[in-house]
């Protein structure tokens, strides 16, 4: 037991988290793999219902090393840029939004499959410095209160600062004149609709994100016409970020038409010609395939017919502009899965439970307690058993004393004992950069890398 005041406070978990049981469908661990991954599913073979590590069983690879860990597939990622890339116009650049999985081996990875970066904080944009230096100037920064330090280096390096506010446009303009440099902006826009369908929406009504779209013609005077920001402010153009975890292609056509809409109309009301036109995402992955509100992946190729048109619209108007999408998880997620072994079996009260030695700490969304209303469980595959039908209704909780920290709820999985290994699919982004690591102080969770070039190879980043 720990002493922390979420031991003994916190109530019981049916109050703390709404619940809903899973349907019982009867899916093997391989038919999960395939409903959320699709064609990627085959960049993690499997062996006589064994996930392989080469030629060797993941599990016992992992008995050589500790569990709970993360790992992480490079083959998932290059297929799903691959994918993403088969419906977007050439004139649309792909661009990956870092906090999605920071990991230098994933920076690394993507710095030669896409065409630039986005970034929520100064250490986001040192990783890119760092790990992908020859995409720096085609990185972008986002986020509400940007530190001073972080829109001095994003001067310093060039780096095109997506402006949330008149106030943070005036912060720049000072930066800028003290260092005699001039900053590449956007505006980016908070406008007057919502993403329907979106797990997030960063768009639409009073937000902290990005200026009211009503005041956006004042601001592009302004920038015009003052003499100060005219010598430190180069205005390229906007962004517009909607909504994150989107699976519903009618919903994002709508939102990229309604987008484009707006820029156009600002166009015809103020004359400003953009260069640059950051249209967001939002691109949603399956994380409940046993929930059948939930299940459906999202269609890309229903997106191409819009994307096309955007393009055009946007080419025969400005012509030259940069546009890009900005996706993280859409690319990261299903290259992820969390491993975890089961250190405990035992009855309560008629339920199973599988104790496991991995937890929220490492995995907040798994539990349910990163932004959703409702805790629906994850994929969950028992990585010796995926041909295995499920036998029984188990309860699966992490090593941590709180009762948040569920990592299944009522799950059909076959029969498991202590020692089994459990992965996570879909664990590729919001991972371990979103969980609250320090939370009861247990080791440091290790970060796998299946490489592309060499599916034996596996190294660690530490
Ligand atoms: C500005 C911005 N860009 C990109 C993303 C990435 O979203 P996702 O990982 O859902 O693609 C987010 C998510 O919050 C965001 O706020």
């Amino acid at each position: 037991m720990t002493d922390a005041p979420q031991a003994n406070l916190a109530p019981p978990a049916t109050e703390a988290i709404e619940v809903t049981p899973s349907n019982h469908t009867l899916s093997t661990g391989q038919n999960l793999m395939q409903q959320c991954l699709g064609k990627a599913a085959s960049a993690w073979p499997v062996a006589q219902g064994q996930l392989m590590q080469g030629a060797t069983p993941l599990s016992q690879w992992l008995k050589t090393q500790t569990t709970p860990a993360y790992v992480y597939n490079l083959n998932v990622i290059s297929a799903e840029v691959n994918r993403v890339r088969a419906v977007l116009p050439a004139a649309i650049r792909l661009h990956y939004a870092i906090k999605a999985n920071p990991h230098p081996a994933i920076l690394q990875h993507l710095a030669t499959r896409v065409d630039g970066f986005d970034c929520a904080s100064l250490k986001e944009m040192q990783q890119v410095a760092a790990h992908a230096p020859a995409l720096i100037a085609q990185t972008s920064i986002a986020g509400p209160a940007k530190s001073d330090a972080e829109l001095a280096f994003a001067l310093a390096h060039n780096i095109l600062i997506n402006v949330e506010s008149q106030g943070e446009l005036l912060r720049i303009s000072g930066l800028a004149n003290q260092s005699a440099q001039i900053a590449r902006i956007a505006l980016r826009i908070n406008p007057p609709f919502e993403l329907k369908g979106s797990g997030m929406k960063m768009g639409g009504g009073a937000r902290p994100f990005g200026i009211d779209s009503e005041q956006i013609p004042a601001l592009i005077n302004l920038i015009q016409s003052d003499a100060k920001l005219k010598q430190t402010i180069d205005l390229e153009g906007f962004h517009l970020y909607v909504g994150s975890q989107n699976r519903d292609a009618a919903a994002l056509c709508a939102g990229l038409d309604a987008s484009i809409n707006l820029i156009e109309t600002l166009y015809r009301n103020t004359g400003f010609i953009p260069r640059h036109l950051n249209l967001g995402g939002g691109f949603g992955v399956v994380y409940h395939p046993q929930d059948k509100t939930q299940n459906t992946a999202l269609d890309l190729d229903a997106l191409r017919a819009t994307l096309f048109n955007i393009a055009d619209r946007a080419q025969a108007q400005w012509l030259g502009i940069h546009l890009n999408l900005e996706l993280g998880r859409y690319l990261v997620a299903g290259a992820g899965l969390y491993v975890t072994r089961i250190v405990d079996r035992k009855i309560s009260r008629g339920k199973t439970y599988l104790l496991c030695d991995g937890g929220m700490h490492h995995h907040l969304a798994l539990s349910g307690n990163l932004g959703q209303v409702i805790r629906r469980n994850w994929p969950i595959i028992a990585i010796d058993y995926l041909d295995k039908a499920p036998v029984e209704p188990v309860e699966i909780a992490g090593p941590l004393c709180t009762p948040l920290d569920v990592l299944g709820q009522n799950l059909p999985m076959p029969q498991l004992n202590v020692g089994d290994v459990l992965g996570v699919l879909q664990s590729g982004a919001y991972g371990l950069s979103a969980s609250p690591n320090r939370f009861l102080s247990h080791p440091d969770c290790p970060e796998w890398i299946i490489h592309e070039a060499d599916a034996h190879s596996v190294i660690t980043h530490e």
